[in-house]
């Protein structure tokens, strides 16, 4: 049987944006997750299939039955905070689907979305060079899931993706994107708090999907590890008053605060990835990675007609 379509592992904000791009340019997509999502991108060529990435044998049917080409996993726990009041069980649930993952690949590339908690926040800016050392429970989980994938997948890519953004609709119940929460309640009037001493190099979920695509189609052989970090490198507070100030918000309603006993305290102080070895390599170098300005720009019409 010759190898078709693409596997993404996890159905959630960043991995259904990844399957809209991919079918979008005529992939098979296969999204999988515990549960089935509540929308599902409206774009022909994606299906939905129950999968628990931990379970080995339940990656073995799905994998076996479909046959894919390509394997995206970008699945949860997502959740810093439950990470960190749940430790071995972010380690054990991310390192499992990892090798269950891995171990099933074969010949298919295999491109794993990671993250810039990897590193423990001490420096302004990573390169792919720079010395992982994860200050929280999630950047331990999720270095764990990277070194099983490099290490038991022949073709295999870790992506790590800055802090990633983009529209949610306002009856989402739970926003699950820093930006889409900001903007939701700064149109409702209401203040938004948000830490002054943390800083991110955010990356809007379309170019996330448009890089992921362009990896996975590269025939030459990639770099193991690759960053992805948009432009502009902002402390939330900042980012937040580029959002009000787009959207016509009263810039008051950014309410600037110490990072330490908000939602955001277990995160590092600098999250920020350089993409510069990105840029560089023919595959991936003519995708334009937007900054903040032109991000918030782009998405503020979502936000203000189809509320
Ligand atoms: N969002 C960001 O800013 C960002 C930045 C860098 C890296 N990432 C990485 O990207 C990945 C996804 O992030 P996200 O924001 O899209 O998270 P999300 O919206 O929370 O989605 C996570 C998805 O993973 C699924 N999942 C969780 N456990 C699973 C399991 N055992 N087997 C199969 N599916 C499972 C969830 O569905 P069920 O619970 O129904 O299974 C959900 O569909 C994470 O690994 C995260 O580290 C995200």
């Amino acid at each position: 049987m010759s190898a078709r379509g693409t596997l993404v592992v996890g159905s959630g904000f960043v991995g259904t944006n990844i399957a809209r791009r991919l079918a979008a340019a005529g992939e098979d997509v296969t999204l999988a997750s515990r549960h089935r999502p509540g929308r599902l991108p409206d774009v022909p060529g994606i299906r939905w299939h129950a999968l628990d990435a931990t379970d080995p044998r339940a990656c073995g049917r799905l994998v076996a039955r479909l046959g894919p080409r390509r394997i995206v996993l970008v699945h949860g726990p997502s959740d810093v905070t439950w990470c960190e009041e749940h430790p071995a069980q972010a380690v054990s649930a991310h390192t499992a689907a990892a090798a269950n993952l891995a171990s099933l690949a074969g010949d298919a590339r295999l491109l794993m979305i990671s993250t810039d908690n990897v590193f423990d926040g001490s420096r302004p800016d990573n390169t792919e060079d720079s010395p992982v050392s994860p200050a929280n429970a999630y950047g331990r989980a999720k270095l764990s899931a990277e070194e099983t994938v490099l290490g038991a997948a022949a073709d295999a890519v870790v992506l790590r993706v800055s802090l990633v953004y983009g529209h949610e609709p306002a009856d989402a119940g739970k926003w699950l994107n820093f930006f889409a929460a900001c903007a939701h309640r700064l149109l409702r009037g209401e203040p938004v708090p948000v830490p002054q001493d943390q800083w991110t190099t955010p990356v809007l979920v379309d170019d996330v999907a448009e890089v992921t695509a362009a990896v996975l189609d590269a025939g030459a052989p990639l770099p193991r590890v690759l960053h992805l970090g948009g432009p502009d490198r902002v402390s939330r507070a900042e980012w937040a008053s580029v959002v009000a100030e787009t959207l016509g918000a009263p810039p008051q309603l950014v309410v600037p605060t110490p990072r330490a006993g908000t939602r955001y305290a277990s995160r590092p102080r600098n999250t920020c990835l350089s993409s510069s070895l990105l840029g560089r390599l023919p595959a991936t170098g003519a995708v334009a990675v937007r900054g903040v300005r032109e991000g918030a720009r782009d998405l503020a019409a979502a936000f203000t007609t189809a509320r």
